[in-house]
């Protein structure tokens, strides 16, 4: 066993830092780069990468694990999902081995809330299973020990209620989780329930090693208050990141100190650069114009809930059927006239949802 850290495995910045979080056909190497144009976190997070006795690593995961560190210079934590503990040792040892100097560790999902994924018992599923929960850790803290790697956590509070977190925290203890990122809901939260934040600040207080809050992260000011009542040593973004990809060089700009008046403020014309971006994002020669522009969708479902209050670009642009038909909607909304220069506001507009159907 090697009991020293690879070079390739970096610190935790003691003054704050930033994660993008996992986010399940989004979190790819063109949305990374993209994001790291517009200043990247201090860490990256593939989107889960599903493990059972069959599995291999998937092409967007291995793009990701191959690519993201040398072209952004952002460390990368590969994300799995799955109970079978063989399997998922299998693919750890695979991931560490095969991109042993690109990828700083692994991370395991606790917390998908899909039903499709709770289901089979992996995800969110697993915290209905404590005993099982504390064998994966267990053998997962031993493979990156093995190539002295990081091991983190990605959790929720718990699948009906918060009750089962303690326990959790402690296993998390028991196998020196490197950095546990907190969502703080419950699976049965989904993506809309208040955010327990006293959850995540008693997490911070029991656990040896970094907290990362995550959780409507929405902005500067949101961020600050988080910090405030938690404490926690990091900020994990996922969907206002995709809302807003300036967040992350905001946040670093807070935690250096910058007067806020000070820290950049992304403006129209800037979201509309972004948008035109996403189509690369997404691009594929062998799809049709209809394909790519659901895929670009997808991202602005988000940012639409910040460019109006009344919604009225987002419901254009879900009935868009091509990128052209997007941009030119994207043109009327912001560029027209003087509008390039107006700020994008720092928060989503309330009452607008990105996706009404699973949030
Ligand atoms: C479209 C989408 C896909 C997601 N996929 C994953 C995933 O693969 N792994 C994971 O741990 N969480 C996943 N999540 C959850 C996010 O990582 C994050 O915990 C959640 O969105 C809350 O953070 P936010 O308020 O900053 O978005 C996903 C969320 C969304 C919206």
């Amino acid at each position: 066993m090697s009991t020293t850290r690879s070079d390739s495995v970096p610190a935790f910045p003691a003054g704050g830092f930033t994660m993008l979080a996992p986010m399940q056909d989004m979190t790819t190497l063109p949305f990374m780069r993209m994001l790291a144009r517009r200043g990247a976190p201090d860490f990256f997070v593939t989107e889960f990468l599903r493990v059972n006795a069959t599995s291999q690593i998937d092409d967007s995961v291995a793009e990701c694990a191959e690519k993201t560190l040398p072209e952004t210079g952002t460390p990368l934590l590969v994300q799995l999902i799955g109970e079978d503990v063989p399997a998922l040792v299998r693919v750890a040892d695979a991931v560490l081995s095969r991109y042993e100097k690109t990828v700083a560790g692994i991370d395991i999902n606790l917390g998908c809330p899909m039903p499709k994924i709770f289901r089979k018992n992996v995800g969110g599923g697993l915290l209905r299973d404590l005993p099982k929960v504390s064998e994966i850790l267990a053998a997962l803290r031993r493979v990156c020990d093995e190539h002295g790697k990081l091991f983190t956590i990605k959790c929720r509070l718990g699948f009906d209620d918060a009750s089962p977190f303690p326990r959790l925290l402690e296993i998390a203890r028991e196998n020196r989780a490197d950095l546990i990122a907190v969502h703080g809901r419950t699976v049965r939260g989904l993506y809309r329930a208040p955010v327990d934040y006293a959850a995540i600040a008693d997490s911070v207080k029991k656990s040896p090693c970094p907290v990362v809050a995550n959780g409507e992260i929405s902005s500067v000011g949101k961020a600050r208050s988080v910090l405030a009542q938690t404490c926690c040593a990091g900020l994990m973004c996922g969907r206002h990141a995709v809302r807003n990809p300036w967040i992350f060089r905001c946040l670093r700009e807070m935690f250096a100190g910058t007067p806020d008046e000070e820290i950049f403020k992304p403006k129209l014309g800037d979201v509309f650069e972004y948008i035109r971006e996403l189509e690369t994002c997404v691009a594929d020669p062998t799809v049709s114009a209809a394909r790519i522009a659901a895929r670009m969708k997808k991202f602005l479902n988000f940012i639409g809930t910040g460019i109006d209050p009344e919604g009225a670009f987002l419901h254009a642009v879900r009935r868009a059927g091509t990128p052209t038909e997007i941009f030119r909607i994207s043109e009327k909304f912001l560029l027209a006239g003087t509008l390039a220069e107006k700020e994008f506001p720092p928060e989503p507009f309330s009452g607008l949802c990105a996706r009404p159907n699973c949030e």
